[in-house]
C-alpha cells in the first residue's frame, strides 16, 4: 500500500487489514471444507462500502476487486464486470485524492490498478450486449484520469478504435491541442468527419449533423492557426476554408449553422487572411462570448427513470450532453440504494454517468435546490402519470401531479434563468381526428379523458407564457404511439403500475404471463376492423428530442409544436401478425365490443418535423 494520509489514523488501517484477512481466510481450501465464496463476496462488498464511507478509497478498490474475483469464481460475469469497474473507479479516486494533497502514489500504483481493473472488465464483457460502448466509455474515463500525456492519448485512441463516440474524439482533439500538436488534432478531426459523413450517407441514425457542425468550427480554427501552404492543403481541407473565405451570402450551409455563426466564421477567416490582427482579437472575444465551440452541456430531464426518459438519456449521453435527471418512482423501479434501475443500465450502456435525484415535481423546494446546484442549459419534461383509465377514476390526482408539477417546474426554471424547454405532449390532444394524417394545425382540446386534458392544458399554459414572456424558447413534441426498446436489451418499458400500452401487453401474452389479448372493437371502418395507430420506436423518439434541442439551441423559437410519429397507420391485428412473424410466437386474442371514447384511426403527418427539425423516424414496424 502507498502512504497513509494524515487524516486517517493507523488504527483504521490495521482494522481494515484484519477484516480483509479474516474474509480472505474463508476462501482458503481446508480439509473436508469447501471455501464459502458467496459469503466472502458479501463481506468484501460490505467492507468496500464501509471503506468508501470512511473515504479509504484504495482499500475500497481492493475490496471491490476481491469481491469481483469471488463473482468470477461463481461465474457471475455481469456482477464481476460491475465490481471490476467499481474497483477501478475507487483506484482512480485514490489517485486523484493523493495528487490533490501533493503525494502521488509510488509508480502510479493506483492508476496501474485502475488500468488493470478496467482492462479485465473489458476482456470479461467482450461477449456481453453493449460491450463496445462500455469498453469505449471505460477507456475515455481512464484517459481523463491520465490527462493529456501519451498514456491518456493512447487510451483515447483505443476508445475510438472500439467505438468512436464524439466525447472520445473531442477529448482526443483537446488533448492534442493542449499539447500544442495542432496537426494531430486536425488529422483526427478529418478522419472523424470522413467517418461521420459516410455514416450520414449510409442513413445511420444519430445526431451526426450536430457533431459535424462542431468539427467544422474546430477545423476552421485549427486551419487558421496552422496556415498550411496551398501545396500541403488536401482538397477537402481547402474546401473547408474556401467556404468561408468570401464575403458571400450564399454559402453552402448543409450543417444548418445560424446566420450569425456563418457571418462570424466568414469574418474571422477574412480577418486572418488579410492579417488584420485587431479584428482577429475582437472576433476572438466574440467567439468566446457566444461559446461557439462549446455547446449546451447540461440537460435536466424530469421523469428520467421512466420508459421514454431513460431511452432519451442514452441518446443525450451519446451525443455528448451531461444529464441531471429526477424521478419520484411513481412509475419506475428504484433499487435498494435509492437509485434508478433503468438509469444504472443507461450508465452501463453508455459508460457515462447520470446525476440523479429522487425528487417529486410537487416538492418545489427540492427542485429549486437542484437547480441551484447545477447550471442547467435546457429541460426535457417527461415526468407525468399517464394511465388513461386511471385518470378518469382519480382526476384530481392527475391534475395535481401533471399540472401543478409542470407549474412548479416552469416557476423554478424561470427563477434560475433557464427558459429552454422540450415538453412531452401526446397525440391525445387532438381527440377524434377530423382528417388524416393529422398535421400540427389540427384542432386540439376535444379530448375524452383526463390524462389527455392534462397534456392539452399544459400546452395551452406554454402558449400563454411564451406569449407573455419573450425569454421562453419551447418545443412541444406530440408523440404518437411509442414502442420498442434499446438494442442492448438492457432497458425497456419497466413500469411499477400495470402495462397500459399495447406492445408490452402483446409481449406479456406471447410469454403467457397473460392468457389473451383483448381487442376492443373489431368492426371499425378500417382494413380489418381494428383500430389504427402510428407506432414509433422509442429510439426514434429519443433522436427527435436531440433534434429539438438542436433547433432550440440554434434559434429563438418562442413556442413550436411538432408531431413525432412515422406517418404510417397500422391496425392492431397487423401489429399482432408482425409480432408473431418476427418472434415466432403466437398471441391469442379475443375481440370485444368497442370501448367508449376510443379513437378509430390516428396517424401523423410528420412533414413539419422533417422540414424544421431535420428529423424522420428510421425504424419500421418489423424492427420495433
Ligand atoms: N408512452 C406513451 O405511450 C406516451 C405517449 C405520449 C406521450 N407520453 C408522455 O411521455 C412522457 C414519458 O412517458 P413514459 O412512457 O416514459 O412514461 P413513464 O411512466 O415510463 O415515465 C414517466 C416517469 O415520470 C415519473 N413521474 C411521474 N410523476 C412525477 C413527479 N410528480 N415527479 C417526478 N417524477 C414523476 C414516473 O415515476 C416515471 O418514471 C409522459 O409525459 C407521457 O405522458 C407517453
Amino acid at each position: 500500500m502507498s502512504h497513509i494520509s494524515q487524516d486517517q489514523g493507523i488504527g483504521e488501517h490495521v482494522d481494515f487489514l484484519t477484516k480483509f484477512h479474516n474474509i480472505s481466510n474463508k476462501l482458503k481450501k481446508r480439509f473436508l471444507r469447501k471455501p464459502n465464496v458467496s459469503e466472502a463476496c458479501e463481506q468484501f462488498n460490505a467492507l468496500a462500502t464501509e471503506c468508501e464511507q470512511k473515504e479509504l478509497w484504495q482499500y475500497a478498490g481492493l475490496c471491490w476487486l476481491a469481491a469481483a474475483r469471488c463473482q468470477g469464481t461463481l461465474e457471475n460475469a455481469s456482477s464481476e464486470i460491475n465490481l471490476l469497474i467499481k474497483a477501478g473507479r475507487q483506484f482512480l479516486i485514490a489517485e486523484k485524492k493523493d495528487n490533490d494533497i501533493g503525494c502521488p502514489s509510488i509508480g502510479q500504483e493506483n492508476i496501474q490498478a485502475a488500468v488493470s481493473c478496467f482492462g479485465h472488465s473489458m476482456a470479461r464483457c467482450s461477449n456481453q450486449p453493449g460491450f463496445n460502448t462500455i469498453s469505449a466509455g471505460l477507456s475515455v474515463e481512464l484517459a481523463l484520469a491520465l490527462g493529456p500525456g501519451p498514456a491518456g492519448i493512447q487510451q483515447l485512441r483505443k476508445a475510438i478504435d472500439i467505438f468512436p463516440t464524439s466525447k472520445a474524439i473531442n477529448t482526443l482533439v483537446s488533448f492534442h491541442i493542449s499539447q500544442g500538436d495542432y496537426v494531430a488534432a486536425l488529422q483526427i478531426l478529418n478522419e472523424f468527419v470522413e467517418f461521420a459523413e459516410a455514416c450520414v450517407v449510409a442513413g445511420a441514425r444519430g445526431n451526426y449533423n450536430a457533431i459535424l457542425h462542431r468539427c467544422e468550427v474546430t477545423r476552421v480554427l485549427l486551419l487558421l492557426i496552422l496556415q498550411p501552404s496551398p501545396q500541403r492543403l488536401t482538397p477537402s481541407l481547402a474546401q473547408v476554408l474556401e467556404k468561408y473565405a468570401w464575403a458571400e451570402e450564399n454559402v453552402n450551409n448543409s450543417l444548418n449553422m445560424s446566420e450569425d455563426e456563418l457571418l462570424l466564421l466568414q469574418s474571422l477567416v477574412l480577418a486572418c487572411q488579410s492579417h488584420d490582427h485587431q479584428a482577429v482579437l475582437e472576433l476572438e472575444s466574440e467567439f468566446q462570448r457566444r461559446k461557439m465551440t462549446g455547446d449546451w452541456r447540461t440537460i435536466f430531464v424530469t421523469g428520467g427513470a421512466g420508459y421514454i426518459g431513460s431511452h432519451c438519456i442514452v441518446e443525450l449521453l451519446e451525443c455528448g450532453y451531461d444529464v441531471v435527471a429526477i424521478d419520484n418512482f411513481a412509475n419506475s423501479v428504484t433499487e435498494t440504494d435509492g437509485k434508478s434501475a433503468a438509469l444504472k443500465r443507461v450508465e452501463q450502456i453508455t459508460g457515462k454517468k447520470v446525476t440523479f435525484y429522487n425528487c417529486d415535481l410537487l416538492d418545489k423546494e427540492k427542485l429549486e435546490s437542484i437547480f441551484n446546484k447545477h447550471k442547467i442549459d435546457c429541460v426535457i419534461h417527461f415526468a407525468a402519470i399517464k394511465a388513461v383509465g386511471e385518470s378518469m377514476q382519480v382526476p384530481l390526482h392527475y391534475y395535481r401531479n401533471n399540472i401543478i408539477g409542470a407549474i412548479n417546474l416552469l416557476e423554478v426554471m424561470k427563477a434560475a434563468g433557464c427558459f429552454q424547454l422540450v415538453f412531452s405532449s401526446s397525440c391525445t390532444v387532438y381527440g377524434e381526428p377530423t382528417e388524416l394524417p393529422i398535421t400540427e394545425e389540427h384542432e386540439t382540446g376535444n379530448i375524452t379523458n383526463v390524462y389527455g386534458r392534462t397534456k392539452y392544458f399544459i400546452e395551452e399554459m406554454l402558449k400563454d407564457i411564451s406569449r407573455a414572456e419573450k425569454s421562453w424558447n419551447i418545443i412541444s413534441l406530440r408523440y404518437f404511439n411509442p414502442v420498442g426498446a434499446h438494442s442492448s436489451g438492457l432497458i425497456g418499458e419497466d413500469p411499477t403500475k400495470p402495462f397500459t400500452n399495447l406492445m408490452p401487453y402483446i409481449a406479456q401474452v406471447a410469454l403467457r404471463h397473460k392468457s389473451e389479448l383483448v381487442i376492443f372493437g373489431g368492426d371499425y371502418p378500417t382494413n380489418d376492423g381494428t383500430g389504427v395507430r402510428d407506432y414509433i420506436h422509442v429510439m426514434d423518439l429519443a433522436a427527435g428530442h436531440v433534434a429539438a434541442l438542436n433547433a432550440l439551441h440554434k434559434q429563438h423559437l418562442k413556442l413550436k409544436i411538432y408531431n413525432l410519429g412515422t406517418g404510417n397507420g397500422v391496425t392492431v391485428l397487423e401489429l399482432i401478425k408482425t409480432f408473431e412473424k418476427i418472434t415466432g410466437t403466437t398471441v391469442p386474442y379475443v375481440i370485444k365490443e368497442r370501448r367508449e371514447g376510443d379513437i378509430v384511426s390516428m396517424y401523423a403527418n410528420t412533414d413539419l418535423a422533417k422540414k424544421e427539425l431535420g428529423w424522420t423516424a428510421k425504424y419500421n414496424v418489423e424492427q420495433m
